[in-house]
Order: structure tokens, then sequence, then C-alpha cells
């Protein structure tokens, strides 16, 4: 077993290279398996254990996938085996990822139903519902999710909840459907415009990803191709905190603020000076394409009227993401006055606030809401990570906190966050992993 160890109180100062977006690379990856012909190349993929599962995934049906710094290449085309198993699923719920992809090319999926999640039930029904609608015969049978289809049929779907992974899972299974799909309700995030980008690139006719309605219409079928992952927004966000919580002064490079508007005016609201600098500076091509998937850089710190109390309810895109709350909440431990957090997304992830307790915090939970009173200071303590965004919030805690905090279940921080605590470091904390 690992454990992070943070001594807080250094202020971070330097620069900080955000990687590519985890919750884009993982359908990015899956929508390979979308391709007839060809090796498809993705560029920027960070190096997590999540990405690691999604590989295995598909070198276990057959796709051969090799792996050069940041870049995969992929080749599907010898995919025969349709199967997702329960071993790998239960450790990612994103794997169900891959049953759009496989219903659409193949016709046939058999993916193992993900299980109960920390952080609430997070049921599958609408992805599934979506793909009767388009035609396909889906059944339950000993944990797995089995499907069968001869070709999808467009159909118009309209989603009762707004879901990012079953809009993306939707739209993969659409884009080699028999005739015109439209998805109502859609999710929004800047992830599936991503997904939506890559598509296109393979041969998809894919419209008004980014809104509310996406209307693909089904081709004959798609070639493999190349691409470059977003930026993760979740991670930049961390960082914002992690420069404002340490009263640092901190340069993050490759930040996608366009696709971070909701973060970035509540942090400054909080107190924190977010300074974008000339996007000329390390721009690409793709800034110019489309800013809201592209890097720029942007100077943190704290402003001169210290932190104060706000009020966060997490919101699907383009409200405030579920993923940034307990970062934020984080920070308002720390901030004059009482705040008010609500959780809309899901129903049980304030699990980081009674470990945030014992580093003295003072916050109430009532339901899905919790109450955060602004204290002086936080005490290190030994504390355990329930869930991804939790670990990343904890340690945001230590690296403010007197003395040290220990934080245990360090591998669902290796989820989500490359190299976290080295970039930490690097930016001045004192911070390491440790086995035990
Ligand atoms: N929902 C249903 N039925 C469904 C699908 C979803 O009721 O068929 C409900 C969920 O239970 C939840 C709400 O809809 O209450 C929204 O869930 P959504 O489906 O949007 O979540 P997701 O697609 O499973 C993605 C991210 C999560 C992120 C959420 C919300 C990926 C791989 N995961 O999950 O990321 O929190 O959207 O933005 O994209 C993380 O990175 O730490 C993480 C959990």
């Amino acid at each position: 077993m690992q454990s992070i160890v943070v001594r807080g109180g250094r202020k971070l100062s330097g620069e900080v290279i955000i990687d590519g977006a985890k919750n884009s690379a993982l359908p990015l990856i899956a929508a390979t398996l979308l391709a007839e012909k060809g090796c498809s190349r993705l560029d920027n993929v960070p190096d997590l254990r999540d990405i690691n599962t999604i590989v295995r995934l598909l070198e276990g049906m057959g796709a051969v996938v090799s792996r050069q710094g940041g870049s995969l290449e992929i080749t599907t085309s010898a995919v025969e085996n349709c199967q997702a198993p329960y071993e790998l699923v239960k450790t990612m719920r994103a794997s169900i990822l891959v049953l759009g992809p496989l219903m659409a090319r193949f016709g046939e999926a058999r993916v193992s139903l993900p299980g109960g999640c920390a952080i609430g039930a997070r049921p599958v029904n609408l992805h599934i519902k979506g793909l009767e609608m388009m035609g396909a015969r889906i059944s339950v049978e000993h944990g797995y999710i089995i499907g069968q289809a001869e070709r999808l049929q467009g159909a118009d779907i309209s989603f009762d909840v707004t879901t990012v992974t079953g809009t993306e899972n939707l739209m993969m299974a659409a884009v080699l459907a028999d005739g015109v799909t439209i998805l109502r309700n859609a999710a929004r995030e800047p992830e599936i415009v991503d997904l939506a980008a890559f598509l296109r690139k393979m041969g998809a006719q894919i419209e008004g990803d980014g809104t509310h309605t996406i209307t693909i219409t089904g081709v004959e079928k798609l070639l493999a191709a190349d691409y470059q992952v977003m930026p993760d927004r979740i991670e930049a966000g961390t960082f914002m905190v992690a420069a404002g919580i340490s009263d640092g002064d901190v340069v993050i490079k490759n930040a996608p603020l366009a696709a971070m508007a909701a973060v970035v005016t509540k942090l400054q609201e909080i107190g924190l000076l977010i300074e974008p600098l000339s996007p000329e500076e390390d721009d690409d091509e793709l800034y110019k394409e489309n800013k809201l998937l592209a890097g720029v850089a942007v100077r943190v710190r704290r402003g001169l009227d210290g932190l104060k109390a706000l009020d966060v309810r997490t919101m699907p895109y383009p409200g405030f993401p579920t993923d940034m709350q307990s970062q934020a909440m984080v920070l308002l431990t720390l901030a004059e006055g009482t705040s008010v957090i609500s959780e809309t997304i899901f129903e049980n992830r304030f699990m980081h606030v009674f470990e945030l307790q014992r580093m003295g915090a003072d916050i109430e939970v009532e339901g899905r809401t919790a109450i955060v009173r602004g204290v002086v200071a936080l005490s290190g303590a030994p504390v355990m990570a329930s869930d991804l965004r939790a670990s990343a919030g904890l340690v945001l805690a230590g690296l403010a906190a007197e003395g040290e905090t220990v934080m245990s279940r360090v591998y669902h921080l290796d989820r989500g966050y490359a190299g976290f605590e080295k970039k930490l470091k690097a930016l001045g904390a004192d911070v390491k992993r440790v086995r035990d």
C-alpha cells in the first residue's frame, strides 16, 4: 500500500504543465473501435491507471496498441472478441464506453454491468434505453449487458437526465447507424466536443455537439484518424486551487481556459487572481481552430483581500463541475465566512468532508448540502481517500495544513492525476509518496 505524505506551509511557485484530459482520452480510445481500417494515433494521452485499464480492455478484444510517451497507436481492424470482462469493468465504470462502438461496428457486445460506486448509484439505464431505441436487443444476464442488432437504426432520443458518458456512448453508436439520430437534452461537456471532432476526422457526420441537441447522420464506415486529446480542465482547476490555498504564485501551462469559465469565475470570486498570459505564448493550431479544446498559459495567485466564502452548486456543463467540488470545498474551509456547497450530480460525493473535519475543518452536511464555516488553519492528520477527486482535495488540504498529512488509498489519485505529487514537488511542495 502507498501513501502520500504532505507537510504543509510551503508557498507553491513556478510552472506546471497540464496533461491531456482523462475524461476525453477514455471515449477517444473507445472510439478507435469504430475504425474498420488503419491505425489511429492519439497524442497528449495522460499516463493514468484508467487509461491503462481501457487499453487492456481493447487489447483483450484483439486491438493492437502501442504507447510511446504521450502517444497511443491503436489498430482495431482485427478485433473479434466483443467482450468487456467484469475484472476490468469493476475497476473503472467508464469501461461502459465500449458498448456503443461495439454495437455500432459489430452489432454485438457483452459488457459487464458496472457495479456500485462510492460516489453514487450511477446507473447506465439511459445508455441501454438509447441503444434499444436504435433497434438493439439488450438483456442483462449473469451481470453482463448482452447486446445484439443487425444494423442500428437512427432514432430520436431524449435523455431524461443529462449524462456525459451516456451521450458519448450513443453518439458513437449513431455514427454507423442507418439514418439520422437526434440526441436531445444531450450533455454539453467540452469532452463531448472533443469526441465529436475526432469522430468527424474518422468520417462521421455530426452537428450540434456542445449544444443540447446533437444530430448524427450515420455513414457506411469509419476509418482510423490522428487526433490530439484536449487538456484536462479538472487537473488545471486542481492546480489553480493548489496555487491559491498555498498562497503561491503559479503559471499553469496548457490550461483549457475557455472550457473552465464556471470554475475560473468561482475561484476569482473566492479571491484568486487568474490572469491568462498571452495565448500566443504556447498556443498551437488548435487554439485557432477551436478555443474550447486548446490550452493556454495562466498565472494564478491569491488576491490581496484573502479568501472569501461563497456558495457553490454543482451542475452539468457549463455549470460548476462536480469533479471540482471537493477542491473548491477545501479552499472554502480557509475562507472568511460561511459557504454553502450543493452537490446536485451525485448523491454521495461528500465523503472527503469527514476526513477534512479530522483536519480541523468546520463543515456540516445536510443531505446534498454542505455548510462550510471558514477556519483560520487546518492541521495535518492521517486521512483516507474515498474517490479520485476527494483524494486530490485531501492533498490540497495537506498543502495548507500545519504539520503532516498522510493520505492512504493513493490508488484513487492515480486513476486520474498523472504524477500529481511530482508536479507539486516541482512547484516547491513538501510532498512524497511512501510505501508501507
Ligand atoms: N445517470 C442515470 N442514468 C444513466 C446515466 C447517468 O441516472 O444511464 C445519472 C447519474 O447517476 C448521475 C447523473 O446522471 O446522477 C450524471 O452522471 P453522468 O452519466 O453524466 O456521469 P458519467 O458519465 O458516469 C462523467 C465523468 C465523471 C463526472 C461525471 C459528471 C467520465 C469518464 N466520467 O461520468 O468523472 O463526474 O461525468 O460530470 O467522463 C471523475 O473524473 O472523477 C469522474 C467521476
